[in-house]
C-alpha cells in the first residue's frame, strides 16, 4: 500500500478509519491506570501513523509530551487546526515537522514516511501508541514494520498495541485482521508480550459491519522492547 493510497483518501476526505473520540485503551491505561500527573511529563509517547487522532490531544491535555509522524500533510495541518493549537511548521535535517507552540502542549509530528525515520528522532521517547498502525499495513509491509519498530527502540521502550481480528474472506483491509499467533510470530524475538484484553466489538464498529463483517474482535497487547 503506497503513500499516495494514504494521501489521497485524506485529500479527497475518504477518512471513514478515522476515530473522532479518545480511544478508551488509551484513556484507561495511560489515564485511570497510569502513572500519576507528576510521572507524566518524563514520559514521551510515538505515535506511528498519527492521522489528525483525538489520542494525542488528549496525552498532551494530560501530562506527556507528543512525537507522532503521518504521511499526510493534510491530516496533520487539520490536526492542529480542528483542535485549535497554534503552531509552527520548520524544515529540520530535510524533514517536516510541525510542533506546538501553545506553552502547556508539546506536540511535534513529523510529515513524511514512517519508514523513513531515524533512531535519533525518537530521542527520548519511554512509550509508544499503536491504534490503526500496525493493522493499517497489508501482510507484506508488516514485517517491515516491525523491522522498522524494533529499530527504532532502546530496550525498556512499551507499546500498547490495539489489534483487531475478523475473517478476511468477509472483507479485505484496510484494517487489516491479526490473530494472536500473528502477533507473537511479529514481535516475540525482540519484544515481550502481554495480552490486556480482549472485546467483542462488532456492534459498535457500524463501518466495518456494514463491509461484510459477522465478527470482530479488539485485542490490546502490552509490549517491552527486550
Ligand atoms: C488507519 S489510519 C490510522 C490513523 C490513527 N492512528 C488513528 O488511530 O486514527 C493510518 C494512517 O497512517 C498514515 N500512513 C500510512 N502509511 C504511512 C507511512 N508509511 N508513513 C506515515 N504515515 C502513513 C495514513 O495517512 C493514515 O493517516
Amino acid at each position: 500500500m503506497e503513500l499516495d493510497f494514504w494521501i489521497e483518501r485524506w485529500d479527497n476526505g475518504r477518512i471513514g478509519f478515522h476515530q473522532d473520540k479518545l480511544n478508551p485503551y488509551l484513556a484507561y491505561f495511560y489515564g485511570e491506570k497510569g502513572p500519576t500527573l507528576s510521572l507524566r511529563e518524563k514520559l514521551k509517547i510515538f505515535v506511528p501513523l498519527c492521522g489528525k487522532s483525538k489520542d494525542m490531544l488528549w496525552l498532551s491535555q494530560n501530562g506527556y509530551s507528543v512525537f507522532a509522524v503521518e504521511c499526510s500533510k493534510t491530516a496533520v495541518v487539520d490536526f492542529f487546526e480542528e483542535n485549535a493549537l497554534n503552531y509552527k511548521h520548520v524544515e529540520k535535517d530535510q524533514i517536516a515537522l510541525f510542533q506546538t507552540t501553545d506553552q502547556n502542549s508539546l506536540i511535534e509530528i513529523v510529515q513524511g514516511d514512517f519508514f523513513a525515520i531515524e533512531k535519533k528522532d525518537l530521542a527520548g521517547v519511554t512509550d509508544i501508541f499503536d491504534r490503526a498502525s500496525l493493522i493499517a499495513l497489508p501482510e507484506n509491509i508488516r514485517s517491515r514494520y516491525v523491522d522498522k519498530m524494533t529499530e527504532l527502540q532502546d530496550s525498556g521502550i512499551r507499546t500498547l498495541l490495539v489489534t483487531l481480528t475478523y475473517d478476511p474472506t468477509e472483507m479485505n483491509g484496510p484494517p487489516f485482521s491479526l490473530l494472536e499467533k500473528d502477533v507473537h510470530d511479529l514481535y516475540s524475538e525482540h519484544f515481550s508480550i502481554e495480552k490486556l484484553c480482549t472485546k467483542d466489538v462488532l456492534s459498535e464498529e457500524t463501518g466495518l459491519k456494514n463491509r461484510g463483517l459477522t465478527a470482530l474482535t479488539e485485542t490490546v497487547y502490552k509490549l517491552i522492547r527486550q
